[in-house]
């Protein structure tokens, strides 16, 4: 009798139980959304359904469309700090419809660039580009894309760590938008940012730290590398650059780029702090020729078999282009190790960028960007010789990264579950 009563109680206070589990989580949900509901203040009746749309959008899959009245997002001439390399416009393009593309994804629209509402997010902060001349680039889009929101006196930009760091700062938000120099993200004898051409590429594949000191306290990290290895092998040292007794093999390409990842990743899950540091890599940039193989890739999009990127001015339509240039095993090994950090509780955003701007042939400087050696007799006599197929004029392809970007520094809900 006892124990049947017993019996009874307890499962009344387990119904009890229950029911003020309930109500918790009921409350808890309430404040939740209530919270949600103010943070996101008066954009939320209207901006409600694009979110719904972003969160389940792959944001990579997509074409561009012409756009004239919204791009270019800024003005090449009204960029304080555009860069040489990639003012086309300047150094004599004339076909300037590069500047007009506004990429769509196919299942949602992307969130439209606010200055203002960045540079607030990043109040107090440092968002820090590392990476190699493609990065570099990308830094140079997002400072234009920010810059003419900010009076000429409360902006400036200075180089520090011999030249190796770039700071733009707004200051009135005691915000920096950074660049750092370290084009294989470890060690390696193209460190200097200025003389960085050499003979033999050797890398230091097991040390970072000597750069990684530099950014691993920011609040935002872009990284990227991709351009520099690829070359059948290269040197690896262990040891220090210099030293008689270094201790040097020859690693091929794949293997030499999996070895610097994972001393990148293992250095990321021991510092960074995960509350504090939001992470990103910008998959590979794809060059409409090829550096060390093969300069002149034209055939592959259909074009005249010996030329590249010079004088094209449309895009490829092809949907779903790949080019020889972008190399699906390197991709693999990113994935690879972004994949295994994540497995270690450490998140990663992929920014997947090569498949949209593979169709953007006609999107890179080619001849028009400032040459830092005199060209030679012959060189102005076939300028495809020296058209630069790997960077991007500006405004142009970057902008959209950065637009890509800045729609996952705002809706962090865009997670890996909804890339595919
Ligand atoms: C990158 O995007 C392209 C185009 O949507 C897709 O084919 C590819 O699988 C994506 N790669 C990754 C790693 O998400
Ligand atoms: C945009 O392009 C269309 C078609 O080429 C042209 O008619 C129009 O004048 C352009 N508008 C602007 C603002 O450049
Ligand atoms: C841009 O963001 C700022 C700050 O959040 C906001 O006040 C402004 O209305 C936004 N502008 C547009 C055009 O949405
Ligand atoms: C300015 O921003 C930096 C981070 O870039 C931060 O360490 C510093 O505390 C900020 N200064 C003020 C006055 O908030
Ligand atoms: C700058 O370069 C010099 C000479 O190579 C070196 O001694 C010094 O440590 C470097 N400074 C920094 C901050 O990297
Ligand atoms: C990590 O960052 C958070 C937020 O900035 C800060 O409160 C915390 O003290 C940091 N933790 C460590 C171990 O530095
Ligand atoms: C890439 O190279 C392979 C092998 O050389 C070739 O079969 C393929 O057609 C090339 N791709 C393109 C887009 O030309």
């Amino acid at each position: 009798m006892a124990k049947a009563h017993q019996i009874v109680v307890g499962s009344t206070w387990g119904i009890r139980n229950i029911f003020q589990s309930l109500v918790a989580i009921l409350t808890t949900t309430l404040v939740v959304t209530a919270i949600y509901l103010t943070q996101e203040g008066e954009h939320w009746s209207h901006q409600r359904n694009k979110l719904n749309s972003l969160s389940k959008c792959n944001l990579f899959s997509g074409k561009w469309v012409f756009d004239n009245e919204s791009y270019p997002l800024y003005k090449e001439q009204q960029c304080t700090f555009m860069s040489d390399q990639l003012a086309c416009e300047k150094f004599g393009r004339k076909d300037l419809s590069y500047q007009n593309w506004r990429w769509k994804p196919h299942q949602c629209d992307l969130p439209r660039f606010n200055a203002t509402a960045l540079l607030e997010r990043l109040r107090n902060k440092r968002l820090v580009f590392v990476g190699d001349s493609l990065n570099r680039g990308q830094w140079v889009s997002m400072v234009c894309l920010v810059e003419s929101s900010v009076p000429p006196t409360l902006k400036s930009i200075r180089t520090i760590a011999n030249g190796s760091l770039n700071i733009f700062k707004a200051k009135e938000y005691n915000a920096t938008i950074e660049f750092y120099w370290a084009p294989l993200l470890v060690e390696s004898n193209s460190d200097d940012p200025v003389n960085h051409k050499v003979a033999e590429r050797s890398v230091r594949v097991q040390a970072i730290e000597k750069h990684a000191r530099y950014w691993t306290d920011a609040d935002i990290v872009v990284f990227n590398t991709f351009l520099w290895w690829r070359r059948r092998a290269m040197n690896v040292v262990w040891g220090s650059f210099g030293d008689p007794n270094v201790v040097m093999k020859r690693v091929g390409m794949v293997r030499v780029y999996e070895m610097a990842l994972r001393t990148w990743s293992d250095w990321l899950e021991i510092h960074i702090n995960r509350t504090k540091t939001t992470l990103f890599f910008v998959s590979m940039s794809p060059t409409h020729q090829n550096c060390n193989i093969k300069k002149y890739r034209a055939h592959e999009w259909g074009g005249v078999r010996g030329d590249n990127c010079y004088n094209e001015k449309d895009q490829i339509r092809e949907e779903g282009y790949w080019g020889n240039g972008s190399i699906p095993s390197m991709m693999r090994v990113v994935e690879n190790v972004i994949e295994d950090l994540n497995g270690r509780g450490l998140k990663v955003e992929l920014l997947n960028i090569t498949q949209l701007s593979e169709y953007r042939k006609e999107g890179h400087p080619s001849i028009y960007r400032k040459q830092w050696e005199p060209l030679t007799e012959e060189q102005l006599s076939n300028p495809k010789s020296y058209a630069d197929c790997i960077h991007w004029c500006l405004p142009g392809v970057p902008d959209v990264w950065n637009e890509l970007l800045y729609a996952y520094i705002f809706h962090r809900s865009l997670t890996s579950d909804t890339k595919n």
